[in-house]
């Protein structure tokens, strides 16, 4: 039986409780790097379903090596080792897949500001993060069993799409590993147009110049996976937003689990 398939344990904080505890415990380091840093972990965290329902779900299961393309402030290496402290100290729900055990994580970041960020609040963390700043064009990826891909690859043509996610099929292909990857449908005009509109007015906020970005349908993407050889499952991922988000969940060697 799977896990998530278990009855929780009566021990076992209830689901919410450990996902507060959670975003609490992943937002702390940025504490150190000022308001601004923090407010903006705690907020992403707490609005975007997508952090929680990788958890609850495994998407990041027996992962050992981690790529995050575009990781921004380095969320998701935070939250990996505050799972990671959640799991060893038993605060883990019982209802939920088994906690990531990530041991190696390498964080690809274009914005100087946000590497420096990340660096500053995260370097001491046990899991010991690795960020570089670089376009994810040109940067080298690692081999690795599990590239997390979130909002990231619409800021790029069509072409540097593609080619991208070549260069992440090469680097998951010897551990045939997995890709997560959250992108806007365009197909749902209206979702997408306010994923849009977001987008640039949060690009503006951080100082960021506005670059135009280069939305797909849905099927659009999915044949591009596949023709990559990846196989692909698609989750919706903006429930309680008014997004047309969706994360697919690529995996070679095989079928999508
Ligand atoms: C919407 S944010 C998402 C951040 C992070 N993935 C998350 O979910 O919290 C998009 C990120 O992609 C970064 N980005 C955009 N173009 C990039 C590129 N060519 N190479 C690397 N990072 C890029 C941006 O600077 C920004 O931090």
């Amino acid at each position: 039986m799977k896990r998530d398939a278990l009855p929780a344990a009566a021990s076992a904080p209830a689901a919410d409780t450990a996902w507060a505890a959670l975003r609490d415990a992943a937002s702390a380091p940025y504490r150190t790097t000022g308001r601004w840093a923090w407010h903006w972990a705690r907020g992403k965290l707490s609005g975007d379903p997508a952090f929680r329902a990788l958890l609850e779900r495994g998407a990041m299961t027996a992962r050992a090596r981690v790529l995050d393309i575009g990781c921004g402030q380095g969320l998701v290496a935070s939250l990996l080792q505050a799972s990671a402290d959640a799991a060893h100290g038993g605060d883990w729900p019982a209802a939920w897949a088994a906690a990531p055990s990530a041991r190696a994580y390498t964080g690809v970041e274009l914005m100087a500001r946000d590497v420096a960020r990340a660096q500053a609040a995260l370097q001491a963390l046990p899991l010991q993060p690795r960020f570089v700043n670089a376009d994810m064009c040109h940067a080298d990826f690692p081999a690795c069993d599990l590239v997390v891909i979130l909002d990231v690859l619409h800021y790029v043509d069509h072409a540097a799409q593609q080619a991208v996610l070549a260069r992440v099929r090469d680097a998951l292909q010897a551990a045939q590993g997995r890709l997560l990857l959250r992108i806007g449908d365009a197909g749902s005009r209206r979702g997408f147009a306010v994923s849009q509109w977001v987008d640039r007015v949060v690009t503006m906020a951080r100082g960021h110049r506005v670059a135009p970005t280069f939305g797909r349908p849905l099927a659009a993407w999915i044949e591009l996976l596949e023709a990559l050889g990846f196989a692909v499952r698609a989750v919706p991922m903006s429930r309680g937003t008014p997004f047309a988000n969706v994360l697919l969940v690529a995996d070679l060697g095989g079928h999508a689990r």
